[in-house]
């Protein structure tokens, strides 16, 4: 039985939170898991960074708690077959390849520092990406620019650039002991620095951003052995992914056309659509979603990013004090059962997919004196539940497919209210799986499936069965068209709040 077991994931890095889950490769099912959280720092309005010592540190600490608690389950931790990493995507990093030291703090993917930059033209079409401050290569400019130690090491020829994957493997693998400089093409489809068409870093891009290609780490498909876990010491095969591919992987998303929605600090819908990139009308991005080996022909997705899901809760915690634990918003919500016409566009990072627009703000409108704090709750759940029927309809009208059910993962989800409010607003079946490591469980499943490796085949009579719960629309469409037009004016009004 033991000798059957596949993958664990390491530094599965959300914003605040690394884990490290041991998984049952029959089963999925969670053997072990380890969490420590990670600070984020807000130096400046807008300004959101990360420590990259921390978020080393927090993978370490993961992988001693990992491995003792394996020890105490009498389980030699040889029968982990193989380590897969999955990350928040474009984070930024840049650090010293002779010291092993960061040049600066990461730079995370919600910052809005570089909003006057992006205003430059970009080539949407090699990237599948729209501008925005979204992505890293305006990041790296900004160091670039901006920190003179940067500057400094990359004249000397000691800068590496990477995404929080290339980091956390580098120093894995060794640090400046060797530690392997790489990325995989889910992560690098997220910098703006890499052709979608050709599957490497584009020279025009990396020439418009001025940006040395000598920084970048090398691209790899999402499953192949990477390299030795250096701490270790023995041979532990790896691969990565981006955390919203790996969602989509451990949905098991294989098939064209199959969709699935994490609900994280954002909310990022990603839909297959095979090995063709699918050029959106409709304000989505194209994606790489995965490429499972170095043979395989890559897979793309059409994505709906929306910045604000999870991170609006934690905005009425930490900066409203409405409620003490992110848990709490539940019975909140539930004890008003209606925002009594109240409308909350959380667009702190401007509105992401499908508007694209960086200078939009956040907005609460609909308000009277008989609005209270739980009124405010539900009307953030339902936010969360408006944008995700934005994207759907988005990618409705790309696909002319309208989508009958949404598979979906990710923290939010264990809140029942949202999930129900989801499938009022959107008219379709909202599918959970029991299991929440969905994202985990991804990285995992491409680490198993490497070359080399073969612990999963990926093929549909070798993956896991994961039981899921359903929640079905309760009320009727005129209701929820009502509601979906007056959040839609909301939005209109985020975005033109100054004038
Ligand atoms: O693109 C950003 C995404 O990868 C991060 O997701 O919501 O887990 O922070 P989230």
């Amino acid at each position: 039985e033991l000798n059957c077991w596949a993958g664990t994931v390491v530094g599965g890095v959300s914003d605040d939170l690394s884990r490290t889950n041991v998984f049952n490769a029959k089963t999925a099912e969670v053997i072990i898991h380890h969490q420590v959280e990670i600070n984020q720092s807000f130096p400046k309005e807008g300004w959101v960074e990360e420590d990259p010592r921390e978020i080393i540190q927090s993978v370490y600490e993961c992988i001693e708690k990992t491995c003792k608690k394996l020890c105490h389950l009498n389980i030699d931790i040889g029968n982990i077959k193989a380590v897969g990493v999955t990350n928040q995507r474009e984070t930024t990093l840049v650090w010293d390849k002779v010291t092993g030291e960061p040049l600066y703090n990461a730079i995370v993917w919600l910052d809005l520092r570089t909003q006057s930059t992006v205003e430059r033209l970009i080539n949407k079409h090699k990237t599948g990406l729209p501008i925005s401050t979204y992505f890293s290569a305006v990041k790296l400019r900004w160091l670039l620019d901006n920190v003179d130690m940067v500057q400094q090491a990359v004249l000397t020829g000691r800068a590496m650039f990477g995404t929080v994957d290339s980091w956390i493997i580098w120093c894995l693998t060794g640090g400046r002991k060797g530690g392997i400089h790489c990325t995989d093409v889910s992560n690098a489809s997220r910098t703006m620095l890499f052709n979608i068409h050709t599957m490497d870093w584009d020279h025009e891009l990396c020439s418009y951003f001025d940006i040395p290609m000598e920084l970048l780490p090398k691209v790899k498909s999402s499953s192949e052995i990477y390299g030795r876990m250096h701490e270790l010491k023995r041979l532990i095969h790896k691969c990565c992914l981006g955390d919203q591919s790996a969602a989509l992987v451990g949905q098991m998303c294989f098939k064209d056309g199959q969709t699935k929605n994490t609900y994280g600090t954002g909310c990022f819908m990603l839909r297959n659509t095979g090995n063709k990139p699918v050029m959106s009308e409709h304000g989505l991005l194209t994606t790489v979603a995965y490429k499972m080996g170095p043979d395989q022909p890559p897979c793309y997705a059409l994505e709906g990013s929306v910045a604000i899901a999870g991170a609006v809760v934690r905005w009425l915690k930490d900066n409203m004090g409405i409620v003490q634990s992110s848990a709490e918003i539940e019975k909140l919500a539930a004890s008003a059962g209606t925002s009594y016409g109240c409308y909350f566009v959380p667009a702190f990072s401007g509105l992401y997919a499908p508007y694209w627009e960086p200078s939009a703000r956040g907005i609460i409108c609909g308000l009277t004196q008989f609005t209270n704090k739980s009124h405010l709750a539900f009307a953030a759940l339902e936010a969360v539940c408006f944008q995700t029927r934005e994207i759907v309809d988005a990618m409705n009208k790309d696909s002319g497919v309208p989508l009958v059910q949404l598979q979906v993962d990710g923290g939010m989800t264990a809140n029942r209210l949202l999930m129900q409010l989801q499938a009022d607003i959107l008219g379709v079946s909202v599918v959970k799986p029991s299991m929440s490591e969905t994202t985990a469980l991804g990285a995992a499943m491409a680490a198993g499936a490497a070359e080399g490796v073969k612990v999963w085949s990926l093929s549909p009579s070798d993956l896991p069965r994961i039981t899921s719960e359903k929640y079905e629309p309760q009320i009727n469409s005129d209701e929820s068209e009502f509601r979906f037009a007056r959040w839609k004016k909301a939005v209109q009004r985020s975005m033109n709040w100054e004038t």
